[in-house]
């Protein structure tokens, strides 16, 4: 199997999780990437079975859109049962690096709200240590140099994503050179850097279920 047909087996394992407990008012959280767009593909097929969905950027709106799935607004929703996404890494504590679709913003937000956050991976984003995949940070862009420094401080190398402008108008700095001990510890204190929207770790959001697609077949991690 290729790493299009193990994202695409994690993606129809998700809708297997999922499908018994959707009801007719059932709105689920649908990430953005490759493998969430896997998950679009085949969740059109049940579009009848729940009331739609909450995108996490405006890429994702437009494919649920096209396949005649509703999209919501977050803010007029009272709840989400399941977020489905990908993950750029993932340990085995479901801790992520997400962002490199530059979404994790508002990845992080649907994530916060909803009750159950499955993460559908193939095999080789499975890591012993976070931070082999550069972690992205989104940030107010008056602020870029001034956040950049500060990352230098904390021990990696920002580097600017050029040509890259996210859902919400900002910018991303990935940073590259950092094996990542205390993700929960290294979230906050980017977090806390003035001019910092969110970074891409999911350490104090984790995923709730990880659906890892191997060549074995799809293995389950909570
Ligand atoms: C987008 C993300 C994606 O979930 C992540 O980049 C994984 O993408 P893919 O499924 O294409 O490998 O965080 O911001």
């Amino acid at each position: 199997m290729n790493q299009d047909q193990l994202k695409q087996a994690v993606a129809q394992a998700a809708i297997d999780y999922i499908l018994p407990h959707l009801e007719q008012r059932s709105i689920i959280g649908v990430g953005t990437g490759s493998t969430a767009n896997f998950f679009i593909d085949l969740l059109a097929k049940h579009k009848y079975d729940f009331a739609g969905a909450v995108a996490s950027s405006e890429a994702t709106a437009e494919r649920l859109k096209k396949h005649g799935i509703t999209v919501h607004n977050l803010n007029n929703v009272q709840e989400l049962e399941f977020y489905i996404d990908g993950a750029d890494e993932c340990n085995k504590h479901l801790e992520l690096i997400k962002g490199g679709g530059a979404a994790l913003t508002r990845e992080k937000i649907v994530a916060a709200v909803a009750k159950t956050f499955i993460c559908i991976a193939d095999e080789s984003k499975k890591v012993d240590f976070l931070g082999g995949f550069p972690l992205p940070v989104e940030v107010i862009p008056m602020a870029r140099s001034y956040v950049a420094r500060e990352i230098v401080k904390l021990g990696g190398d920002p580097v600017y994503r050029t040509g890259v402008t996210t859902d919400n108008g900002n910018v991303i700095l990935d940073i590259h050179n950092m094996q990542i001990t205390d993700p929960r510890g290294l979230e906050d204190k980017i977090n806390a850097l003035v001019g910092v929207v969110c970074n891409g770790l999911f350490a104090h959001r984790p995923a709730d279920i990880l659906l890892l697609g191997t060549k074995a077949g799809v293995e389950t991690l909570v």
